[in-house]
């Protein structure tokens, strides 16, 4: 889009109001006050590979009855940021992390939610709306999940990577916090193998999910996406060994993973978290294989680009695998996400966040997606007015139920299935 050879200085000058708007161009672009929303912070936009807006909306399908809309909000104002849920072997739950870096468990209704695990000492014991600020200090525990023979509780936290604590609760151990010789920055998600190896996903080897910076925490997290940059991976922990090693490097934000019934792959989804600043606009909306076994084993391939923010992924008894999508791209964030320099500069307006994900015409709701193992979608459930939910992290379908976890809002969701 460069045009060139067109201006001759002398003209150029002799222009005032070219002059002007030239100079305020080039202000506007290097924000010198840092109003903007990337001010003060090297921002180096890339461009990303992604499929187009119109194709992938065309064919994917609609839930016209808006189905996930009859759902029912439980736990309101009980738990903070409950991002992933898990059940034990007795049944026992649902146990989620929440915004204090406790993890929690429901107990029913006569004991209510009691705290099951702490992910350091000075952990406190109090879930506020704001607790997200504080979350540093002791952790934000991601994704969860039970070894079902040994009954420890595995968790990816974001700040002290992965850890495990004993059926019996208390404070949790670290197994991996640095691979390569490197701490592990942003541990999202886990899956146990059957032979007992941890494959979890390392969102960022750059930034982490909040780091106090000026005048706007979590401002990091959210320059993940704004930056699309891809320094993500798929790590993988063997208890045998205690060693980490690196399976899949490269990757734009990769999220929620989930091993197939036969273990043969993993699926895993490429997006952004950005739950705090409810506008994700680069995130790579694509669920994607890694061969773990057989023919193909250590290669990936794209199952589908999909037409949303994805999160985690679960399976459900038969094989087939809820994904938890926030809705949905629009075409403004299209153009931006093929053309980075419109990108670094439109977020270089001294203009506030809010007002330019509004003005890109983004408003969010939920869709979440049953895919068979051939990467089929079974099923498509909206929540299209955002009633129930605006935000989705996590689905798990246990025994007729869908429970839908959130990371950015103080409730869960129920909805009968099918
Ligand atoms: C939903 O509505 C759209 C048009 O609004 C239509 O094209 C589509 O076929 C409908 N889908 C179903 C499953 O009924
Ligand atoms: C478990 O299986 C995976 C996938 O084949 C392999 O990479 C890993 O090394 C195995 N772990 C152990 C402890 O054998």
């Amino acid at each position: 889009m460069e045009q060139k050879g067109k201006h001759k200085e002398e003209t150029f000058l002799q222009h005032p109001v070219l002059f002007i708007v030239v100079l305020v161009f080039g202000f506007v672009l290097m924000d010198p006050f840092e109003i903007g929303p990337v001010g003060g912070i090297e921002f180096r936009p890339v461009k990303h590979d992604i499929a187009p807006y119109k194709e992938v909306m065309a064919s994917w399908p609609r839930d016209n009855k808006s189905r996930l809309g009859n759902g029912k909000l439980e736990f309101v104002d009980e738990v903070f940021g409950p991002e992933s849920l898990e059940f034990d072997g007795f049944g026992r739950g649902p146990y989620t992390g929440l915004a204090d870096g406790r993890i929690v468990r429901w107990m029913g209704e006569d004991i209510g939610w009691e705290t099951f695990a702490i992910l350091c000492a000075r952990g406190v014991d109090s879930t506020t709306s704001k607790q997200w600020k504080h979350e540093k200090w002791c952790g934000r525990p991601l994704g969860l999940r039970f070894h079902k023979d040994s009954g420890d509780l595995y968790i990816a936290d974001a700040y002290y990577g992965l850890l495990v604590v004993g059926p019996g609760g208390g404070l949790a151990t670290p197994l991996a916090t640095h691979v390569e010789g490197k701490q592990i920055l942003f541990a999202n998600d886990l899956d146990i193998h059957k032979n007992g190896s941890i494959f979890f996903t390392d969102t960022s080897r750059k930034y982490n999910r909040v780091v106090t910076y000026r005048r706007l925490l979590s401002r990091y997290h959210f320059f993940i996406l704004l930056e699309g940059e891809t320094t993500g991976r798929i790590l993988r922990y063997d208890p045998p060994t205690k060693t980490t090693h690196v399976v899949l490097d490269g990757l734009a934000f990769p999220n929620g993973i989930q091993l197939s019934k036969d273990q043969s792959f993993l699926l895993f989804t490429e997006t952004s978290n950005c739950r705090h600043f409810p506008f994700s606009f680069f995130r790579s909306f694509k669920l994607m294989k890694y061969w773990v076994e057989g023919p193909r084993a250590g290669t990936t391939e794209l199952v589908a680009h999909l037409p949303g923010f994805p999160d985690n992924v679960r399976i459900n008894d038969k094989g087939q695998f809820w994904v938890a999508i926030d809705c949905c791209r629009t075409q403004a964030q299209e153009i931006l996400v093929h053309n980075p320099w419109m990108r670094s500069l439109y977020f270089r307006l001294p203009i506030k966040m809010k007002i330019l994900a509004r003005i890109m015409g983004m408003k969010m709701y939920t869709v979440i997606s049953l895919f068979n193992e051939n990467g089929e979608i079974v099923e498509v459930l909206e929540d299209r007015k955002g009633v129930v939910m605006k935000l989705v992290s996590e689905v798990r379908e246990v025994e007729g139920k869908l429970w839908i976890g959130t990371v950015a809002h103080n409730h869960i969701a129920t909805l009968s299935y099918p």
